[in-house]
C-alpha cells in the first residue's frame, strides 16, 4: 500500500524580501523534513547571468523570455549547487550585477511564466520547501504552509554583507548593500507581474530579533500543525 508520503506532496512556501533569512531557514527546514529545497531566486539569477554573458540587454523582453524557456537550470541541495546548461554557476549568480539583473528579468511576464512552470514541475516529484517572492501567491496558492519572512532593512543589509563576505569576498560596504537591497525591494514590490506581497493567508514572521533556530522552530511548528506527513529528521 502506498504511504501518505508517496501519495500526498507537501508544499511549504516561504516568501519575503532579500536578506530576511529565507534561504538559510528554507534549507535547514528541508533537511530536517526530508523535503526538496528549491531556491527560485537562483533560477531568476541563472537567466540573468546567461543574458549578461550573451550580451542581451535587460529590456530585450523577447530574447529573455526565450532564454528562460530554454535554460536548463539544476538545483542541488547537498552541497548547495546551481547549474546552468550543465555549468556550475553557484558563485557567479551571486554577483551584485546579477542580483540587480535578476530583479529586472523577473519583472517580465514571459520569464516568470517559464520559470513558474519549471518550479511546479519540480514540486510534482517531491514535497518541497520553496522560497521566493510569489510562491504563496502565484506558484502554489494552495500551499500547505505559507510564511512571509521579513526583517528590518538594516538587519537584512548586515546579513547580506556577511553572506557576501563568505561567498564572494571582499563584500562591498554595508551602505551600498543596503541601497541595492532597497532598490531591488522597490522593484520587486512595485512590478505589475506577481509583485512581492504577503498572501492574505500567509503567516508573517519578522526575523529581525530572532535567531535562525527560533525562525526554524516557529515554521516547523506550523508545518506540524498543518500537515500530518512532515517526516522529521533529527539532527545528530
Ligand atoms: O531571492 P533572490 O535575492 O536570490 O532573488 C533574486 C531576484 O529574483 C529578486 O530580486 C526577485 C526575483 N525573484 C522573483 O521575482 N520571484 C521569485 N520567486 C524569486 C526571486
Amino acid at each position: 500500500m502506498a504511504s501518505i508520503q508517496e501519495t500526498r506532496r507537501v508544499v511549504v512556501a516561504i516568501d519575503g524580501p532579500g536578506g530576511a533569512g529565507k534561504s538559510t531557514v528554507a534549507k535547514r527546514l528541508a533537511d530536517r523534513l526530508g523535503f526538496l529545497y528549491i531556491d527560485t531566486g537562483a533560477m531568476y539569477r541563472a537567466v540573468a547571468l546567461w543574458a549578461r554573458r550573451q550580451g542581451i540587454s535587460w529590456d530585450n523582453v523577447q530574447a529573455l523570455e526565450e532564454m528562460a524557456k530554454a535554460a536548463a537550470i539544476g538545483l542541488e541541495s547537498n552541497p548547495l549547487k546551481v547549474t546552468l546548461n550543465g555549468e556550475d554557476v553557484t558563485l557567479a549568480i551571486r554577483e551584485p550585477e546579477i542580483s540587480q539583473g535578476a530583479s529586472k528579468v523577473s519583472a517580465i511576464g514571459g520569464v516568470r511564466r517559464a520559470l513558474v512552470d519549471k518550479q511546479r514541475e519540480l514540486a510534482r516529484q517531491a514535497s518541497v520547501v520553496m522560497e521566493g517572492r510569489d510562491i504563496g501567491t502565484v506558484v502554489f496558492p494552495d500551499a500547505d504552509v505559507k510564511i512571509f519572512l521579513d526583517a528590518a532593512p538594516e538587519v537584512r543589509a548586515t546579513r547580506r554583507v556577511k553572506e557576501l563576505e563568505q561567498k564572494t569576498p571582499p563584500a562591498p560596504p554595508k551602505e551600498r548593500v543596503l541601497a541595492e537591497l532597497e532598490e531591488r525591494d522597490q522593484r520587486d514590490r512595485g512590478r505589475a507581474e506577481s509583485p512581492l506581497v504577503q498572501a492574505p493567508d500567509a503567516v508573517l514572521l519578522d526575523s529581525s530579533g530572532l535567531t535562525i533556530e527560533e525562525v526554524e522552530e516557529a515554521i516547523l511548528k506550523l508545518v506540524r500543525e498543518r500537515t500530518t506527513n512532515g517526516r522529521e529528521h533529527q539532527r545528530g
